[in-house]
Protein backbone atom coordinates (compact mmCIF):
# COMPACT_ATOMS: atom_id res chain seq x y z
CA UNK A 1 0.00 0.00 0.00
CA UNK A 2 2.78 2.15 1.16
CA UNK A 3 5.04 1.90 -1.78
CA UNK A 4 2.01 1.43 -4.19
CA UNK A 5 0.66 5.00 -3.35
CA UNK A 6 3.84 6.49 -3.28
CA UNK A 7 5.28 5.00 -6.52
CA UNK A 8 1.86 6.22 -7.90
CA UNK A 9 2.76 9.87 -6.60
CA UNK A 10 5.74 9.40 -8.24
CA UNK A 11 4.04 8.19 -11.95
CA UNK A 12 1.77 11.08 -11.53
CA UNK A 13 5.34 13.48 -11.26
CA UNK A 14 6.33 12.34 -14.03
CA UNK A 15 3.33 12.62 -15.75
CA UNK A 16 3.00 16.14 -15.15
CA UNK A 17 6.67 16.83 -15.94
CA UNK A 18 6.02 15.71 -19.90
CA UNK A 19 3.21 17.12 -20.15
CA UNK A 20 3.34 19.84 -22.65
CA UNK A 21 0.58 21.30 -22.91
CA UNK A 22 -2.62 22.03 -20.57
CA UNK A 23 -4.96 19.93 -22.45
CA UNK A 24 -2.68 17.03 -21.71
CA UNK A 25 -1.73 18.37 -17.79
CA UNK A 26 -5.70 18.05 -17.51
CA UNK A 27 -6.14 14.71 -18.84
CA UNK A 28 -2.98 13.13 -16.58
CA UNK A 29 -4.93 15.14 -13.35
CA UNK A 30 -8.00 13.41 -14.24
CA UNK A 31 -5.90 9.87 -14.21
CA UNK A 32 -5.52 10.37 -10.40
CA UNK A 33 -7.49 12.63 -8.94
CA UNK A 34 -10.57 12.31 -11.64
CA UNK A 35 -14.00 11.19 -10.32
CA UNK A 36 -12.61 7.61 -11.31
CA UNK A 37 -8.73 8.28 -10.53
CA UNK A 38 -6.51 6.22 -8.70
CA UNK A 39 -6.31 8.62 -5.82
CA UNK A 40 -9.84 8.85 -5.90
CA UNK A 41 -10.38 5.06 -5.99
CA UNK A 42 -7.79 4.98 -2.53
CA UNK A 43 -10.00 7.45 -0.38
CA UNK A 44 -13.23 5.39 -1.53
CA UNK A 45 -11.70 1.97 0.11
CA UNK A 46 -11.50 3.87 3.35
CA UNK A 47 -15.32 3.51 4.56
CA UNK A 48 -14.41 -0.41 4.33
CA UNK A 49 -11.83 0.12 6.96
CA UNK A 50 -11.85 -0.19 10.71
CA UNK A 51 -11.56 3.57 12.77
CA UNK A 52 -7.28 2.65 13.05
CA UNK A 53 -7.02 1.61 9.77
CA UNK A 54 -8.58 4.42 8.45
CA UNK A 55 -6.62 7.06 10.37
CA UNK A 56 -3.54 5.96 9.19
CA UNK A 57 -4.14 5.30 5.39
CA UNK A 58 -6.42 8.51 5.18
CA UNK A 59 -3.61 10.37 6.53
CA UNK A 60 -0.88 9.27 3.88
CA UNK A 61 -3.70 9.14 0.82
CA UNK A 62 -4.28 12.41 1.89
CA UNK A 63 -0.63 13.38 1.57
CA UNK A 64 -0.56 11.63 -1.56
CA UNK A 65 -3.25 13.55 -3.13
CA UNK A 66 -1.51 16.60 -1.59
CA UNK A 67 1.68 16.18 -3.13
CA UNK A 68 0.13 15.08 -6.55
CA UNK A 69 -2.11 18.38 -5.95
CA UNK A 70 1.11 20.88 -5.37
CA UNK A 71 2.92 18.74 -8.57
CA UNK A 72 0.17 19.94 -10.93
CA UNK A 73 -0.57 23.58 -9.56
CA UNK A 74 3.37 23.84 -10.12
CA UNK A 75 3.31 22.06 -13.61
CA UNK A 76 0.17 24.40 -14.60
CA UNK A 77 1.99 27.80 -14.01
CA UNK A 78 5.17 26.76 -15.56
CA UNK A 79 3.15 26.03 -18.88
CA UNK A 80 0.68 29.28 -18.02
CA UNK A 81 4.23 30.97 -17.85
CA UNK A 82 5.63 29.40 -21.20
CA UNK A 83 2.78 30.17 -23.14
CA UNK A 84 2.52 33.61 -22.40
CA UNK A 85 6.80 33.88 -22.77
CA UNK A 86 5.73 32.03 -26.39
CA UNK A 87 3.10 34.93 -27.33
CA UNK A 88 5.59 37.35 -26.50
CA UNK A 89 8.08 35.75 -29.04
CA UNK A 90 5.33 35.83 -30.97
CA UNK A 91 4.05 39.44 -30.72
CA UNK A 92 7.90 40.97 -30.25
CA UNK A 93 7.74 44.43 -31.51
CA UNK A 94 9.08 45.34 -34.78
CA UNK A 95 10.38 49.22 -34.06
CA UNK A 96 10.82 49.31 -37.70
CA UNK A 97 8.06 48.77 -38.84
CA UNK A 98 5.39 51.64 -39.91
CA UNK A 99 2.95 52.98 -37.37
CA UNK A 100 -0.68 51.99 -37.43
CA UNK A 101 -2.87 53.94 -39.47
CA UNK A 102 -5.45 55.76 -37.72
CA UNK A 103 -8.16 56.43 -39.83
CA UNK A 104 -8.38 60.67 -39.82
CA UNK A 105 -12.00 61.63 -39.67
CA UNK A 106 -13.09 65.09 -41.75
CA UNK A 107 -15.78 67.54 -41.54
CA UNK A 108 -19.15 66.96 -43.49
CA UNK A 109 -19.46 68.06 -47.05
CA UNK A 110 -22.77 70.48 -45.23
CA UNK A 111 -20.90 71.45 -42.54
CA UNK A 112 -17.73 72.51 -43.79
CA UNK A 113 -20.21 74.50 -46.47
CA UNK A 114 -21.72 76.07 -43.74
CA UNK A 115 -18.56 77.05 -41.80
CA UNK A 116 -17.39 78.60 -45.45
CA UNK A 117 -20.66 80.34 -45.68
CA UNK A 118 -20.22 82.02 -42.42
CA UNK A 119 -16.04 82.95 -43.16
CA UNK A 120 -17.18 84.49 -46.22
CA UNK A 121 -20.19 86.21 -44.72
CA UNK A 122 -17.82 87.46 -41.74
CA UNK A 123 -15.92 89.57 -44.11
CA UNK A 124 -19.05 91.19 -45.29
CA UNK A 125 -19.55 91.80 -41.62
CA UNK A 126 -22.06 90.03 -40.87
CA UNK A 127 -22.66 88.25 -37.31
CA UNK A 128 -23.48 84.66 -36.84
CA UNK A 129 -26.68 84.24 -35.04
CA UNK A 130 -28.40 80.98 -34.08
CA UNK A 131 -32.27 79.97 -32.63
CA UNK A 132 -34.23 76.87 -31.87
CA UNK A 133 -34.73 74.55 -34.25
CA UNK A 134 -38.31 74.08 -32.30
CA UNK A 135 -40.41 77.31 -33.07
CA UNK A 136 -44.04 78.16 -31.76
CA UNK A 137 -46.29 79.81 -34.50
CA UNK A 138 -45.35 83.34 -33.83
CA UNK A 139 -41.86 82.68 -34.85
CA UNK A 140 -42.39 80.68 -37.67
CA UNK A 141 -45.55 82.18 -39.14
CA UNK A 142 -47.50 84.87 -37.73
CA UNK A 143 -44.63 87.34 -37.06
CA UNK A 144 -43.28 86.62 -40.75
CA UNK A 145 -46.68 88.01 -41.65
CA UNK A 146 -48.19 84.49 -42.71
CA UNK A 147 -51.70 84.95 -42.40
CA UNK A 148 -53.66 81.89 -40.52
CA UNK A 149 -54.47 80.56 -43.80
CA UNK A 150 -51.39 80.49 -45.26
CA UNK A 151 -50.79 77.51 -47.53
CA UNK A 152 -46.78 76.95 -46.06
CA UNK A 153 -48.65 76.35 -42.68
CA UNK A 154 -51.09 73.01 -43.96
CA UNK A 155 -50.09 69.55 -43.09
CA UNK A 156 -48.75 68.83 -46.22
CA UNK A 157 -45.74 71.21 -45.67
CA UNK A 158 -45.20 71.24 -42.07
CA UNK A 159 -44.31 68.82 -39.05
CA UNK A 160 -46.58 69.86 -36.17
CA UNK A 161 -45.28 68.81 -32.78
CA UNK A 162 -47.74 69.56 -30.12
CA UNK A 163 -49.04 72.84 -28.14
CA UNK A 164 -48.57 74.45 -31.87
CA UNK A 165 -45.15 73.71 -31.91
CA UNK A 166 -43.33 72.96 -35.21
CA UNK A 167 -39.99 71.88 -36.37
CA UNK A 168 -39.03 75.36 -38.13
CA UNK A 169 -39.99 75.37 -41.71
CA UNK A 170 -37.81 78.04 -42.38
CA UNK A 171 -34.45 79.86 -40.49
CA UNK A 172 -36.73 82.88 -41.01
CA UNK A 173 -37.98 82.81 -37.17
CA UNK A 174 -34.37 84.04 -36.29
CA UNK A 175 -34.42 87.12 -37.94
CA UNK A 176 -37.82 88.08 -35.39
CA UNK A 177 -35.88 86.07 -32.44
CA UNK A 178 -32.70 88.62 -33.24
CA UNK A 179 -34.83 91.48 -33.13
CA UNK A 180 -36.83 91.03 -30.57
CA UNK A 181 -33.60 90.84 -27.93
CA UNK A 182 -31.29 93.74 -30.38
CA UNK A 183 -31.85 96.86 -31.75
CA UNK A 184 -30.75 97.82 -34.77
CA UNK A 185 -28.74 98.08 -36.55
CA UNK A 186 -28.82 94.36 -37.57
CA UNK A 187 -26.55 92.56 -39.57
CA UNK A 188 -26.49 88.98 -39.18
CA UNK A 189 -26.64 85.59 -40.56
CA UNK A 190 -28.35 82.64 -39.25
CA UNK A 191 -27.35 78.77 -40.41
CA UNK A 192 -29.08 75.90 -39.19
CA UNK A 193 -31.40 73.15 -39.63
CA UNK A 194 -34.89 73.09 -40.81
CA UNK A 195 -37.56 70.87 -42.02
CA UNK A 196 -40.52 70.21 -44.39
CA UNK A 197 -42.76 67.22 -45.37
CA UNK A 198 -40.66 67.03 -48.78
CA UNK A 199 -38.62 64.27 -50.44
CA UNK A 200 -36.53 63.58 -53.79
CA UNK A 201 -33.56 64.68 -54.84
CA UNK A 202 -33.79 67.97 -54.67
CA UNK A 203 -35.97 68.02 -51.02
CA UNK A 204 -35.00 65.98 -48.03
CA UNK A 205 -37.15 66.28 -44.58
CA UNK A 206 -34.19 67.79 -43.08
CA UNK A 207 -32.17 70.65 -44.57
CA UNK A 208 -30.20 73.74 -43.83
CA UNK A 209 -30.77 77.15 -44.84
CA UNK A 210 -28.88 80.13 -44.10
CA UNK A 211 -30.73 83.31 -43.34
CA UNK A 212 -29.36 86.62 -43.39
CA UNK A 213 -30.90 89.96 -42.25
CA UNK A 214 -29.78 93.30 -42.52
CA UNK A 215 -31.31 96.36 -40.95
CA UNK A 216 -30.94 99.90 -40.48
CA UNK A 217 -31.87 103.41 -41.35
CA UNK A 218 -31.12 102.58 -45.50
CA UNK A 219 -30.30 99.27 -46.62
CA UNK A 220 -32.20 99.15 -49.76
CA UNK A 221 -32.75 96.26 -52.19
CA UNK A 222 -29.40 97.65 -54.01
CA UNK A 223 -27.46 96.35 -50.79
CA UNK A 224 -29.09 93.21 -51.15
CA UNK A 225 -28.26 92.81 -54.75
CA UNK A 226 -24.62 93.62 -53.60
CA UNK A 227 -23.92 91.62 -51.04
CA UNK A 228 -25.41 88.69 -52.36
CA UNK A 229 -23.30 88.84 -55.89
CA UNK A 230 -20.44 89.13 -54.01
CA UNK A 231 -21.06 86.36 -51.32
CA UNK A 232 -21.65 84.34 -54.86
CA UNK A 233 -18.42 85.47 -56.13
CA UNK A 234 -16.42 84.47 -53.13
CA UNK A 235 -17.85 81.31 -52.45
CA UNK A 236 -17.84 79.61 -56.03
CA UNK A 237 -14.52 81.08 -56.52
CA UNK A 238 -15.54 81.13 -60.79
CA UNK A 239 -15.34 83.97 -63.13
CA UNK A 240 -18.52 82.78 -65.66
CA UNK A 241 -21.34 83.00 -62.53
CA UNK A 242 -24.58 85.04 -63.52
CA UNK A 243 -26.70 85.95 -61.21
CA UNK A 244 -30.83 86.59 -61.65
CA UNK A 245 -33.24 88.45 -59.53
CA UNK A 246 -36.76 87.14 -60.75
CA UNK A 247 -40.05 89.00 -58.82
CA UNK A 248 -41.17 86.20 -56.50
CA UNK A 249 -43.62 86.70 -53.18
CA UNK A 250 -42.71 85.63 -50.03
CA UNK A 251 -45.41 87.24 -47.05
CA UNK A 252 -42.44 88.68 -45.15
CA UNK A 253 -40.73 90.54 -47.73
CA UNK A 254 -41.94 93.30 -49.95
CA UNK A 255 -40.70 93.45 -52.85
CA UNK A 256 -39.66 89.86 -52.90
CA UNK A 257 -37.54 88.27 -55.45
CA UNK A 258 -36.29 84.58 -56.29
CA UNK A 259 -32.50 84.51 -56.74
CA UNK A 260 -31.10 81.95 -59.85
CA UNK A 261 -27.18 81.55 -60.89
CA UNK A 262 -25.74 79.76 -63.38
CA UNK A 263 -22.44 78.90 -64.49
CA UNK A 264 -21.67 80.49 -67.66
CA UNK A 265 -24.41 78.74 -70.31
CA UNK A 266 -25.17 76.55 -68.13
CA UNK A 267 -29.52 76.41 -67.19
CA UNK A 268 -30.33 78.93 -64.23
CA UNK A 269 -31.16 77.08 -60.33
CA UNK A 270 -32.61 78.96 -58.00
CA UNK A 271 -30.65 79.28 -54.64
CA UNK A 272 -32.62 81.87 -52.83
CA UNK A 273 -35.38 84.04 -51.65
CA UNK A 274 -34.98 87.35 -50.82
CA UNK A 275 -36.75 90.66 -50.40
CA UNK A 276 -36.56 93.89 -48.60
CA UNK A 277 -38.61 92.91 -45.24
CA UNK A 278 -42.31 93.71 -44.84
CA UNK A 279 -43.18 96.29 -42.15
CA UNK A 280 -45.81 94.14 -40.92
CA UNK A 281 -42.62 91.83 -39.82
CA UNK A 282 -41.13 95.22 -38.34
CA UNK A 283 -44.18 96.07 -36.35
CA UNK A 284 -44.63 92.42 -35.19
CA UNK A 285 -40.94 93.19 -33.04
CA UNK A 286 -41.96 96.99 -32.38
CA UNK A 287 -39.79 98.73 -34.85
CA UNK A 288 -40.90 101.74 -36.80
CA UNK A 289 -40.94 100.76 -40.18
CA UNK A 290 -40.87 104.98 -41.04
CA UNK A 291 -37.50 104.47 -38.74
CA UNK A 292 -36.12 101.39 -40.32
CA UNK A 293 -35.52 99.15 -43.11
CA UNK A 294 -33.87 96.35 -44.85
CA UNK A 295 -33.19 92.95 -45.97
CA UNK A 296 -33.47 89.33 -45.62
CA UNK A 297 -33.02 86.42 -47.52
CA UNK A 298 -32.71 82.40 -47.30
CA UNK A 299 -30.21 80.22 -49.32
CA UNK A 300 -30.26 76.45 -49.14
CA UNK A 301 -26.68 75.68 -47.76
CA UNK A 302 -27.45 71.96 -49.59
CA UNK A 303 -28.20 73.61 -52.87
CA UNK A 304 -24.89 75.80 -52.86
CA UNK A 305 -23.14 72.51 -51.55
CA UNK A 306 -24.08 70.29 -54.76
CA UNK A 307 -23.54 73.56 -57.22
CA UNK A 308 -19.95 74.10 -56.09
CA UNK A 309 -19.32 70.18 -56.08
CA UNK A 310 -21.60 68.85 -58.62
CA UNK A 311 -23.34 66.74 -56.65
CA UNK A 312 -26.64 65.30 -58.53
CA UNK A 313 -28.54 64.15 -55.62
CA UNK A 314 -29.43 66.01 -52.75
CA UNK A 315 -30.06 62.57 -50.28
CA UNK A 316 -26.60 61.44 -50.60
CA UNK A 317 -24.97 64.18 -48.26
CA UNK A 318 -27.24 62.08 -46.20
CA UNK A 319 -26.57 58.83 -46.80
CA UNK A 320 -23.35 58.13 -45.30
CA UNK A 321 -21.66 56.25 -47.37
CA UNK A 322 -17.96 56.82 -46.90
CA UNK A 323 -16.78 57.11 -50.63
CA UNK A 324 -19.01 59.83 -51.29
CA UNK A 325 -18.04 61.33 -47.89
CA UNK A 326 -14.14 60.70 -48.64
CA UNK A 327 -13.87 62.92 -51.69
CA UNK A 328 -14.57 66.14 -49.46
CA UNK A 329 -11.43 65.61 -46.79
N1 LIG B 1 -37.87 81.79 -45.65
C1 LIG B 1 -37.98 81.68 -47.07
C2 LIG B 1 -38.11 80.22 -47.46
O1 LIG B 1 -37.77 79.37 -46.68
C3 LIG B 1 -36.77 82.26 -47.76
C4 LIG B 1 -36.68 83.73 -47.55
C5 LIG B 1 -35.96 84.24 -46.49
C6 LIG B 1 -37.29 84.61 -48.43
C7 LIG B 1 -35.86 85.60 -46.31
C8 LIG B 1 -37.21 85.95 -48.24
C9 LIG B 1 -36.49 86.45 -47.20
O2 LIG B 1 -38.55 79.89 -48.53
Amino acid sequence: MNDNLSSLVGEAQRLFAVAADAATLENAKARYLGKNGLITERLKTLGKMTLEERATAGARINDAKQTIETALEARRAELAEAKMQAQLDADAIDVSLPGRQRGMGSVHPITYTRQRIETLMRTQGFAVADGPEIEDDFHNFAALNMPENHPARSMHDTFYIDNGLVLRTHTSPVQVRWMENHPPPIKIIAPGRTFRVDSDATHSPMFHQVEGLWIDRDVSFADLKQVLVEFLRLFFERDDIRVRFRPSFFPFTEPSAEIDMAFGEERWLEIAGAGQVHPNVLRAVRLDPEQWQGFAFGMGIERLAMLRYGVPDLRLFYENDLRFLRQFT
